[in-house]
């Protein structure tokens, strides 16, 4: 039987999941001691391979806040993000929703035995053979933001329940998405239109903020322009049912806003636009925010150069991942940093540069920090590493992502677990939950 306070490898027995595991550890886990227990792991190729590890615990809790700060609200989490295949189980298993992007997404989400009612086809331009797949599957919900797509919709799925993408303000966004999608409100009128010519089905009215968002108000004006094409819907005689507000969630707690004032912002145009009485039904696609602070990346310290001059010595130190995996973030100027794993013996710190494996000199993780002394062999860990990361790496010079270890608290997977009623919704979470190998590992 399973010793609550071991970690156990729990095997997930499901095919998709066949190469994962979760450890259950616990309730005073600790990830910087799980991190060095992993570090001696013997499932990597190599022992100095890079990996990250994934708190389940912190996915559970983020979709606990979503609930208490926006019951209203339904999320459909966006896997482009990071399409970490326990973590769309787990969020399946959760009853949340998913934005796909493309077909791929839509088939990892189908392939767990979702029901496609529970996807939107959140991509305004798609390509033809992906909306005749969405029809073959019945994944009815998606996004437009242009006519030509009306006309390719018409064509390949005229049964789709539509959603008008509007461009709203994202100037106090760090990654805008407006000057890429968004129909401007001066066009949605005409929009609208041609898809009442066309005898198409528009259900609602979508946006996004843009991700990293650090103005909370952005969603309350962009909350207000949707009620203004709700009222050009209505006028063509359609009756909108569907409010859907996008990404753009913080994914970290001490970030430039809080979940809170969004929710605060959302609560408010909400009442305010859309009243209970309109008995709509509103959704989200966070990304970031149910994956960004679950993450952890070690990093081994494969190489150091001492660089010395006159005045000072600087040092170098290469690691085993980087830009051209899961920090291609640092080409739009975001910052990381590194954490030595292991209590360096002196507090003297050195001025340091960190870089990525790759022959690139591009492949810079920081340009300048300050550490202690570092030798070959030795571990940096990054905090706050799950989104846009392990999706966006590449194989550049034969580098591979690092591979992903589970941790889950006892607490929590008892929670998971007794929770019978959410397991019968999804056939492979189930899966996940069955105890296979039990076998204590290590005490955490
Ligand atoms: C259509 C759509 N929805 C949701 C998201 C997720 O955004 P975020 O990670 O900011 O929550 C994105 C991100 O690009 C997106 O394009």
């Amino acid at each position: 039987m399973m010793n609550p306070m071991n970690p156990v490898s729990q095997k997930l027995s499901n095919d998709f999941l066949s190469e994962s595991s979760i450890d259950i550890c616990n309730d005073n886990f600790n990830m910087k001691q799980y991190l060095r227990f992993k570090v001696n792991a013997n499932d990597r190729e190599y022992n100095d391979d890079p990996f990250y590890v994934c708190d389940i615990d912190d996915i559970v809790k983020k979709h606990w806040m979503f609930q208490n700060l926006l019951p209203q609200i339904k999320p459909f989490y966006a896997i482009k993000c990071n399409p970490d295949p326990v973590v769309i189980a787990l969020l399946a298993h959760l009853e949340v929703n998913f934005d796909c992007a493309s077909k791929c997404e839509i088939k990892a989400v189908l392939d767990l035995g979702v029901d496609p009612d529970r996807i939107m086809f959140a991509n305004p331009c798609k390509q033809a053979s992906y909306i005749k797949y969405a029809n073959e599957k019945n994944v009815k919900k998606m996004t437009f933001d242009n006519e030509a797509e009306l006309f390719k919709i018409k064509e390949h799925f005229p049964g789709a329940e539509l959603v008008i993408r509007i461009k709203v303000d994202d100037s106090k966004s760090t990654y805008k998405l407006g000057r890429k999608f968004g129909a401007s409100l001066k066009s949605t009128q005409k929009l609208l239109q041609i898809a009442k010519n066309l005898d198409l089905n528009v259900i609602g009215v979508s946006f996004h903020v843009g991700t990293g968002c650090y103005d909370a108000s952005l969603f309350y004006s962009a909350v207000k322009s949707a009620a203004a094409v709700f009222n050009q819907g209505e006028n063509l005689g359609y009756n909108f049912t569907l409010l859907d507000i996008g990404g753009g969630f913080p994914g970290v707690k001490n970030g430039k806003i809080s979940m809170d004032n969004i929710a605060a912002q959302l609560n408010l145009s909400i009442a305010e636009f859309f009243p209970p009485e309109m008995n709509l039904s509103i959704i989200a696609e966070p990304g970031k925010y149910f994956v960004e602070s679950a993450f952890t990346l070690c990093c081994n310290v494969t190489s150091v150069r001492k660089v010395v001059d006159d005045k000072k010595t600087e040092f170098m130190y290469y690691l085993n991942d980087g830009v051209y995996n899961s920090f291609l973030c640092v080409l739009f100027s975001e910052k990381f940093k590194p954490l030595p794993l292991n209590e360096s013996k002196t507090h003297l710190l050195f001025k340091s540069s960190v870089w990525g494996p790759t022959c690139d000199s591009c492949d810079c993780i920081s340009e300048e920090t300050y550490l202690p002394k570092l030798s070959i062999g030795d571990w940096l860990y990054f905090e706050n590493m799950g989104a846009y990361a392990t999706c966006l790496a590449t194989k550049f010079n034969g580098f591979n992502p690092p591979i992903v270890y589970y941790a889950c608290t006892d607490s929590i997977y008892k929670d998971l677990s007794n929770d019978k009623a959410n397991l019968m919704k999804c056939r492979s979470f189930k899966d996940f939950f069955v105890p296979l190998t039990l076998e204590p590992i290590v005490k955490v």
